[in-house]
């Protein structure tokens, strides 16, 4: 591919309100060596697809030296990388590669737990009880502690206690028993992960996701979830951040109800942006149901968030669809609708990429991608979605959505040269996603692909700062199947219009504060007819949508 123009990262701390966000695993995206793992040079040879894809953050998942039991989220190391994929000079480079492109880089901060192999663990289970060395961790003698605590990982776990034969004590874990939680009450674990955070800002990481970050303290009587302490470490992180770093910025992963979702921003003192947990399924009911109510009453029940920070909004990421924060009927639905196959089922959850779960249907992925990229928030898109990649769920846990990526119809759909039989996770063969058809250089030369169509939304969203800033307001239309909403900012007025029914749908919306405006639709730029005071007719294919900037009418 043709090189595009560098262009330098400008000098903004609120750029993650512009930003579109990519996430993708080093080991995943492309392997430069042929030992069946991608690597940072191999990342690297595909920046120049990211630039053009028309995203603007890359998020790498962890990359450090672990056992991989949970891909990485145990971490042996926080403070180099795993030789797999390449040396911390290999690091960063791929970080000036990425910054020369306008490309921030976000990496992963997980301070919840660490690997079992991790040596402060090593170093506790030997040191005598009640020691600063011990005490890195949480340890009991009686596992009925903390009793009021869920246990997230349920296919795989049955206590958040694991007995430790060498401590002869229970070592707490909200995870696999495998991720010891640190114990937030020792100081020397602030300290330690101050540090981990200073490490990675002082090499010029933008942004940090602090992973599984409601978890750190618990205590008896509650939940072990939000807690107060948890907030005050969070305040402390943050203001170390603003004393040390210019635009850097944090990113919670809180997987809550609305209202302790919101929790993490604090009062602009701790996260400045947090995964919208609560919209994502929401989005998937709303066009499963055919109705606009999902969206709009889990955006009503969103408290306001403080001016500097922003919601980070995604339709699926490298783990199951997470169905833990919905009623039992919800989720029952959402099972019945989207994961027939129990097979698809993890967790409280469903482990499938966004084609398959939409078994396919061009309609609905372009639907649900328009409101990614329109509703209030910054878009998270995972590596492989914009292809339209297909999953494996017949891998364990959540590896049938983190295979290789697909880049060509040659070995190894162009991932890797070397042994096929080597590869990490085998490269997707079902007859309906086979990399030969569902791959990147495919889909580059065909301009009505779903990668062409995805790059030209992406393109029109940079253009218009209203999307990642603007105010948002729902507009009364009298069709309940279609969901329409304004985005304001500054001088610019945007309209997004969906329908959520698989059949054709007219609609009447009010959009009376807008008389004498003209909607232009931005994919066409087309003219529809000036906005009146009565109300305002459009007509919709199934799964139909418009994204309008309103207009003055031209002076004659
Ligand atoms: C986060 C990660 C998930 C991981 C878990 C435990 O939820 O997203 O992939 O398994 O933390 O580390
Ligand atoms: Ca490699």
């Amino acid at each position: 591919m043709e090189a595009l123009p560098l262009k330098p990262l400008v000098d903004e701390p609120l750029w993650y309100k512009d930003a579109v966000i990519y996430e993708l695993h080093v080991r995943a995206f492309a392997d430069s060596n042929g030992d069946g793992i991608g690597d940072f040079p191999g990342l690297i040879g595909k920046l120049d697809y990211l630039q053009d894809l028309g995203v603007n953050t890359l998020w790498l998942l962890p990359f450090y030296p672990s056992p991989l039991r949970d891909d990485g989220y145990d971490i042996a190391d926080y403070t180099s990388v795993n030789p797999s994929y390449g040396t911390l000079a290999d690091f960063d480079r791929f970080l000036n590669e990425a910054h020369r492109r306008g490309l921030r880089v976000i990496t992963e901060l997980v301070i919840n737990h660490t690997s079992d192999t991790h040596p402060w663990f090593t170093r506790a289970r030997k040191a005598p009880p009640g020691s600063p060395e011990r005490d890195f961790y949480v340890w009991t003698d009686d596992p009925t502690k903390f009793a009021d605590a869920r246990i997230i990982f349920k296919d795989f776990e049955t206590s958040n206690w694991t007995w430790d034969p060498v401590a002869k004590a229970y070592f707490w874990h909200r995870f696999y028993s495998h991720q010891p939680d640190l114990n937030f009450d020792n100081p020397a674990v602030w300290q330690a992960t101050f540090d981990a955070l200073d490490f990675w800002l002082g090499l010029g990481v933008d942004g940090l996701r602090l992973d599984a970050v409601p978890y750190l303290y618990e205590r008896e009587g509650t939940n072990c979830e939000n807690l107060e302490l948890t907030h005050t470490y969070l305040k402390a992180l943050r203001r170390h951040v603003n004393e040390r770093y210019p635009n850097r910025m944090l990113l919670a992963e809180a997987n809550q109800q609305p209202a302790e979702s919101a929790s993490y921003f604090g009062d602009g003192d701790e996260c400045h942006m947090n995964f919208h947990f609560p919209l994502m399924p929401r989005l998937f009911m709303a066009v499963g149901l055919e109705e606009r109510y999902p969206i709009i009453d889990i955006l009503r029940m969103t408290p306001p968030i403080p001016e500097s920070c922003q919601w980070a909004i995604f339709l699926r990421n490298h783990d199951e669809l997470t169905l833990e924060m919905v009623t039992d009927e919800d989720r029952d639905f959402m099972y019945r609708i989207y994961a027939q196959d129990t097979r698809a089922r993890i967790n409280l959850g469903i482990r499938r990429r966004l084609a398959p779960l939409l078994e396919n249907d061009r309609a609905k992925i372009e639907l649900l991608t328009g409101l990614l990229l329109s509703l209030p928030g910054t878009p998270v898109l995972y590596y492989g979605d914009e292809i339209g990649m297909g999953d494996n769920i017949y891998l364990g846990d959540r590896h049938g959505v983190r295979t290789p990526m697909q880049w060509s119809g040659d070995r190894n759909a162009g991932f890797s040269q070397g042994n096929p039989q080597r590869l990490y996770l085998p490269v997707i063969i079902d007859p309906t996603f086979h990399y030969e058809a569902v791959n990147v250089e495919v889909q580059q030369a065909n301009p009505h692909s779903l990668l062409r169509w995805t790059k030209k939304l992406l393109r029109l969203r940079n253009r218009h700062h209203a999307f990642g800033r603007g105010t948002f307001e729902i507009r009364p239309a009298d069709n309940t199947k279609i969901l329409t909403f304004v985005r304001q900012y500054e001088q610019e007025t945007l309209l997004v219009v969906a329908n959520l029914s698989h059949y054709a749908q007219p609609v009447e919306i009010d959009l009376s504060p807008f008389e004498g405006l003209v909607p232009v639709e931005m994919l066409g730029e087309t003219k529809f007819p000036v906005v009146t005071a009565k109300p305002y007719r459009l007509t919709f294919g199934g799964h139909g949508f418009y994204w309008f900037r309103l207009e003055q009418a031209e002076s004659r």
